[in-house]
């Protein structure tokens, strides 16, 4: 009987070093991204900023914690310095950097100001690599690539492919749908010609965008492409409906973790309080 004891002993403190070898694998490769969105703060509505709390609050109790924070757009409603304001001081518990991109309800001027950060660059985010490309377009809700920006990202990617890369955009490169929705997203032609693109740079693992109000996936030219939800209030799913109307469904952030050296993305809720 002792001897079935060791041997099972034995047995049991392997599988414990090959469990542990994996999750020190997972740890070396490590790097997590939260991508907060659509926060949409605005005078005379004290909802916008309770939720963004309750979303900082829900991405700081993340495990392990991430290396930064992607806010990806639509942080002002209307938009005003004061609303800018009010998100930094949001925003500022966060002990780890932020990384912002304007949303069709931005000022990218005013953005700029508040967090010093260009309209379009790269970072590194722990072992993966993060591309924010901007999509503004003045006086629209619609956005836009065009040859300029896409000639910035072109010879962005080629500089750099070392670590998988997240390239961030506010308004998504694909329809999801919602017709409305799709109506003021990003020309066909942009679509078509970041498809192009993206194959010659196969570092880039994941496109992830806001503006929709929704979690959904798709694909452009292979590379999946994942839209987050707002903190605040979501869009209603209904397809081929030529208004969309704004639910108080769940809030949501995104998780994208490298994981065995590939990109995983998570949507995570975020409980509702009054
Ligand atoms: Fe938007």
């Amino acid at each position: 009987m002792w001897f079935l004891d060791r041997v099972l002993r034995r047995v049991e403190r392997q599988s414990n070093e090959r469990a542990g070898d994996a999750f020190s694998t997972q740890l070396g490769f490590r790097a997590v991204l939260a991508q907060i969105s659509d926060f949409h703060l605005r005078d005379g509505d004290e909802a916008p900023d309770h939720a963004l709390a309750n979303a900082v609050e829900a991405v700081m109790a993340v495990r392990p914690a991430p290396d930064a924070v992607l806010a990806g757009g639509d942080l002002a409603d209307t938009p005003t310095v004061a609303e800018y304001d009010r998100v930094k001081r949001l925003l500022a518990p966060l002990p780890i950097p932020v990384y912002v991109l304007a949303g069709n309800h931005d000022d990218p001027r005013m953005l700029e100001d508040a967090f010093g950060q260009p309209q379009s660059y790269s970072a590194d985010v722990g072992d993966m690599r993060l591309v924010v490309c901007e999509t503004w377009l003045e006086g629209t809700d619609a956005g836009a690539l065009g040859p300029e920006r896409l000639a910035w990202l072109e010879s962005e990617l080629a500089a750099d492919g070392r670590l998988p890369t997240i390239l961030a955009l506010h308004h998504p490169p694909v329809h999801i749908g919602l017709t409305a929705i799709d109506g003021i997203g990003l020309p066909r032609e942009d679509g078509l010609a970041l498809a192009e693109l993206l194959p010659r740079f196969p570092q880039v693992r994941r496109v992830v965008c806001g503006h929709v109000h929704r979690a959904s996936y798709s694909v452009l030219a292979g590379v999946p492409v994942v839209t987050v939800p707002s903190t605040n209030i979501q869009a209603k799913l209904e397809f081929g409906v030529d208004e969309f109307d704004m639910v108080a469904e769940t809030p949501g952030f995104a998780v994208h973790a490298l994981v065995d050296g590939e990109v995983v993305s998570h949507i995570q809720p975020v409980e509702r309080r009054a």
